[in-house]
């Protein structure tokens, strides 16, 4: 590979996915790294296996389904993790098993309760494991940038003889700032002989709003693997964002010369559909794809705008693909053929009942709004992959709502199991009392933590998309839902997120029958 090709390590299925309440199941973890492969990423950390049966399965359909980058499953440097990675990306092209240790005393002392020595010893049988299965094999020592480099460097060395290809470099608590980051790479490079040999990666999160400039210090150091996340999300403050990092390398490409192999027309797209399915929003001012990103607001900038835009804009608003979703437009005497053509242009293929299906929608909507953008769709497809998942759904809903009466909700629910439930309740506002006669309907005592509501486009007949985290039992999810009427939108999301809480529920009910040397807690 050319000296300047920088591997892009996609994580916001594994890392990613670790934010509370975000809970994927496996129809839009396929989604998402279908468009992951059509961004361009070099490789796809597609989960933790052995976390949960739900995990596995996800690992195994992208492995099996989606073409294109290397497909990593996560392991602790246990032999069970590691044969469970092995096995759910065993049939990937190209498969890769990601394991890791922790490397600093804090952890190795408060958290592994174990000591160096073993510490050294796990992490060589883990590579070794691993490269019993597959030839791929990437080794993290955990929390690095806190621990001792000397014993990091041994334990490197070690992964490295057992034949690790990748060694990755993580910044788990976002301590780390630029320059000593990039100088504890150095050392790393002083001390481990066998790291020019192998792809150095960086990890690195976001506590102190560092994990990009770390990311690109990193690369500037030497690294040729920058593990990221799409809209930043991750464990705690998150992971780098791969769109700031990507369009960093790609706007500054004449004075930093770093290639990746990434469409940036994509970019939007994909943080579009990531913010959807995990209904983490994306702050308006973010770099690269918040809706402000490449709006001007005031008169010096607009007139300079107006003139040349490179007065106030480093990068092309296209080359990320904000401007794609305006050119598609379809009205109510749109055909069957139309719908898939357009979706088809947004990397969407619908065939058989799923295009029926598509287009019911599509005509329902149409009915009520003058036009049908590439964004209304998008929230459709998206919508109709929950609308698939099994749980409660709603069948229909009463509110009556006035400024001089309490609001009343009656709902009819169908439960997995079939049944037809209804509940009602006088609340506080129709939502309140929408999301409580579910409850009612439901027999379960939801507590609400935050519900948001989004207009998909602009105009005032624009799709609504309501977005619910709610906890059952100390177990928080999200569900969302879209409708040209707030309301429905918002019952949608809730019943939505019942279902992905209860399923939560039933996997920590199993977790604690296992015998606890055998729990996995996510890294
Ligand atoms: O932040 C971290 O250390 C991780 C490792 C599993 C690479 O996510
Ligand atoms: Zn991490």
């Amino acid at each position: 590979m050319d000296d300047n090709r920088v591997i892009i390590f996609d994580t916001t299925l594994r890392d990613g996915e670790q934010s509370p309440g975000i809970s994927l199941n496996t129809a839009e973890k396929l989604e998402i790294a279908h468009q992951l492969a059509r961004l361009g990423v070099d490789v796809i950390e597609a989960g933790f296996p052995i976390s949960s049966p739900g995990d596995f399965e996800a690992v195994q359909a992208i492995a099996r389904e989606v073409h294109g980058p290397v497909v990593a499953g996560l392991a602790r440097a246990h032999a069970a993790d590691i044969e469970r990675a092995a096995d759910a990306v065993r049939d990937a092209a190209r498969p890769r098993i990601h394991t890791f240790i922790s490397t600093s005393d804090i952890h190795i002392r408060h958290q592994l309760q174990s000591t160096r020595e073993d510490v050294l010893g796990q992490a060589r049988a883990a590579v070794a494991h691993a490269k019993s299965f597959l030839d791929d094999v990437e080794f993290s020592p955990m929390d690095a940038t806190r621990a001792d480099a000397e014993f990091t460097a041994e334990v490197l060395t070690a992964a490295i003889e057992e034949g690790a290809t990748t060694i990755n470099i993580p910044d788990t608590v976002g301590y780390t700032m630029p320059d000593e980051y990039a100088a504890f790479l150095g050392r790393l490079y002083d001390l481990v002989p066998g790291l020019r040999k192998v792809v150095l990666s960086v990890h690195c999160h976001d506590d102190l709003g560092l994990a990009v400039a770390n990311s690109f210090a990193g690369v500037k150091a030497g690294a040729r693997q920058v593990e990221c996340a799409i809209n930043g999300i991750g464990e705690r403050a998150g992971n780098a964002s791969l769109e700031e990092l990507v369009m960093l390398l790609h706007t500054r490409h004449a004075d930093l010369g770093y290639e990746t192999g990434i469409q940036t027309r994509e970019i939007a797209r994909t943080s579009r559909l990531v913010s959807r399915l995990t209904g983490y929003p994306v702050q308006p001012n973010k770099a690269v794809v918040g809706r402000n990103a490449f709006a001007h607001e005031s008169g010096i900038h607009q007139d300079g705008v107006l003139k040349d835009r490179s007065t106030y804009e480093i990068m092309d608003a296209a080359s990320v693909g904000v401007d794609d979703a305006s050119s598609i437009v379809l009205g109510k005497h749109s055909g069957r053929h139309a719908l898939r053509s357009a979706l088809e242009e947004l990397g969407i293929t619908v065939s058989g009942q799923a295009l029926n299906t598509a287009f019911r929608r599509f005509k329902e909507i149409a009915d009520k709004k003058k036009q049908v953008t590439a964004m209304d769709l998008e929230a459709l497809v998206t919508d109709e992959l929950r609308a698939e998942m099994a749980g409660y759904t709603l069948e229909w809903f009463d509110v009556e709502a006035s400024s001089r009466r309490p609001p009343h909700a009656t709902v009819a629910v169908r439960t997995p199991a079939g049944e037809l439930v209804q509940g009602n309740f006088t609340g506080d506002g129709p939502v309140d009392a929408i999301f409580r006669a579910i409850n009612a309907a439901t027999r379960r005592e939801a507590r609400l933590r935050e519900f948001r509501v989004d207009a998909v486009t602009g105009g005032q007949d624009a799709l609504g998309e309501a977005s619910v985290i709610l906890e059952i039992a100390g177990q928080s999810a999200a569900g969302q839902g879209v409708s040209t009427d707030i309301i429905e939108a918002a019952a949608h999301a809730y019943v939505r997120a019942l279902s992905n809480a209860e399923r939560k529920v039933a996997v920590a009910a199993e977790e604690a029958e296992r015998p606890e040397r055998e729990l996995t807690p996510t890294p």
